[in-house]
């Protein structure tokens, strides 16, 4: 066996350096810290390129087979915390490379035969990222079954719809959460799309141009699961582009900031509606914190993280943006800077989508299975601020309409009829009929039901509206669509 170039750094590339690399630069340059998670694609890639440089006759049987066994021993030592990484070895390619020639000598370094780390590094991260956002869609269904759950229990639940803040019209509370089902609905589908442009394989691009060697770049793209829904392989059809090309990374960061921006979205309506002001909502204690100062406070601090993460994660997405432009072809060393941000934003995202699924679905009690600590509901709270900021005003106009006036004198004659119950400080449906009838004529004592918030959110019937008959619609359809069976619990108020 002929000396390990890989055991000293100064001479890894060759004899032509004539000086080592000082330590600032060797700190500088590294990336082992953090693409050391990348290991297991990193084997997974090198077993398939190797069983390929074998079946093609261009490493022997019994180099392969060294190969798989040095791999092996490396895989237990990483998994027991026992690798020795080094700094000096720049990153995980090389570190892993270099212990597996130490265990198997010349096999091991015959394994980079017409691969080069561009490649490698390009495919170990698209590896990496196509199982991440598989764990991710499971956490996403998590989170959509909680709210679907929560939702169940809730559409008969009166609370007041928003615009500009204000009280607008009063909505079925599964209906809002149901909202935020669609955004997540859609993120999944973002992330399947994003999944199918990663799921690509760069090997056998080597540095820039392909290689000399007959690879079989087709059967490590099949070895690897690179293949399409037809189980064809999907392989990168441009050497250049394959080893510079990061659009995936970008596409899930900007993917991944939808999806918290979605999450920031529903942690600001949880902050709103866990304040004193409303009380809409309580979350479990776990998920808020007391003040050091404030005996009374609890505060709702997962929500609020979440909304600030939100601003880390759209920081990445620029940072990758920023850090793919204007750069030349092909490979430079700036896109080893792809892994720290994309790194966090999928750490970010998975722990986020984790503790929003429990926050809002609650834990499965380890004694009877059923799930307890999600999001608790003050049903009377809602109603009584559904009451208040004439909410059902659209629906005196719309009452108005029914029996024949044009919607614009409707939309007028409520505007007095609000004006004159807030110079008393009542609701519509708390003034005489005689009073009503001042407005209009064609006031009767029917108007009583359309004026109701049960009325109001009866008469919604649109596909997509707020009627609970529509709203059930909509539960069963989430239901069907994330594999929930076709009927969820009976819609008890919690
Ligand atoms: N650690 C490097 C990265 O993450 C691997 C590729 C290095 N390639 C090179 N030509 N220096 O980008």
């Amino acid at each position: 066996m002929t000396a390990n170039p890989l055991d000293n750094k100064t001479q890894a590339w060759s004899a032509l350096f004539s000086e080592p690399m000082s330590a600032l630069v060797q700190r500088y340059t590294a990336s082992v810290g953090f693409d050391q998670r990348l290991w297991r694609a990193d084997i997974r890639a090198s077993l398939a390129h190797a069983e390929m440089l074998g079946a093609q006759g261009i490493i022997s049987a019994a180099d392969q087979a060294a190969i798989e066994r040095g791999m092996a021993a490396i895989a237990a030592e990483i998994e027991a915390g026992h690798f020795d990484w080094k700094l000096e070895l720049e990153d995980v390619h090389l570190n892993i490379e270099a212990r597996l020639t130490q265990l198997v000598g010349d096999a091991g370094k015959r394994l980079h035969t017409g691969r080069s780390r561009n490649d490698q590094v390009a495919t170990d991260v698209r590896l990496w990222l196509r199982d991440e956002i598989d764990a991710l869609q499971a956490l996403l269904l998590e989170l959509q079954g909680a709210l679907l759950e929560v939702a169940e229990r809730h559409v008969e639940v009166i609370m007041p719809g928003f615009t500009h803040l204000q009280v607008a019209q009063p909505v079925s509370f599964a209906h809002h959460l149901l909202a935020y089902v669609e955004m997540f609905a859609r993120d999944a589908e973002r992330l399947s799309e994003v999944r199918r442009r990663t799921n690509r394989l760069p090997l056998g691009s080597a540095a820039l141009a392909g290689t000399s060697y007959p690879l079989d770049r087709e059967r490590v793209a099949r070895s690897l699961g690179m293949v399409d829904q037809h189980g064809q392989p999907q392989v990168c059809q441009n050497s250049l582009d394959a080893v510079s090309d990061r659009d995936f990374a970008i596409e899930f960061c900007a993917a991944a900031s939808l999806c918290m921006v979605h999450i920031s979205r529903l942690s600001e309506e949880l902050i709103i509606w866990m304040s004193q002001n409303f009380g809409f909502v309580r979350i479990a204690d776990r998920f808020t914190t007391g003040s050091s100062i404030m005996p009374q406070k609890k505060n709702p601090d997962v929500p609020e993280l979440a909304r600030g993460k939100t601003g880390r994660v759209v920081g990445h997405l620029m940072g990758l943006l920023t850090l793919m432009k204007a750069q030349p072809l092909a490979y430079n060393k700036d896109n080893q800077e792809d892994k720290e941000p994309l790194f966090d934003t999928v750490d970010t995202l998975r722990d986020t989508l984790r503790i929003f699924a429990e926050m809002i679905g609650g834990q499965p009690d380890p004694a009877t299975g059923l799930k307890q600590g999600g999001l608790s509901v003050n049903a009377a709270a809602m109603e009584q601020a559904a009451q208040k900021g004439y909410a059902t005003a659209t629906d005196l106009a719309d009452y108005l309409v029914k029996k024949g006036l044009p919607f614009r004198d409707a939309h007028e004659c409520v505007a007095h009829a609000v004006k004159a119950a807030s110079s008393h400080a009542c609701d519509l449906a708390e003034l005489p009929l005689a009073v009503l009838q001042g407005f209009h004529p064609l006031i009767g004592p029917d108007v009583y039901e359309a004026l109701s918030l049960r009325g109001s959110l009866e008469a919604r019937q649109t596909v997509g509206g707020t009627a609970p008959a529509q709203v059930r619609l909509q539960l069963a359809r989430q239901r069907v669509r994330l594999g929930l069976g076709s009927t969820g619990p009976q819609n008890q108020p919690s």
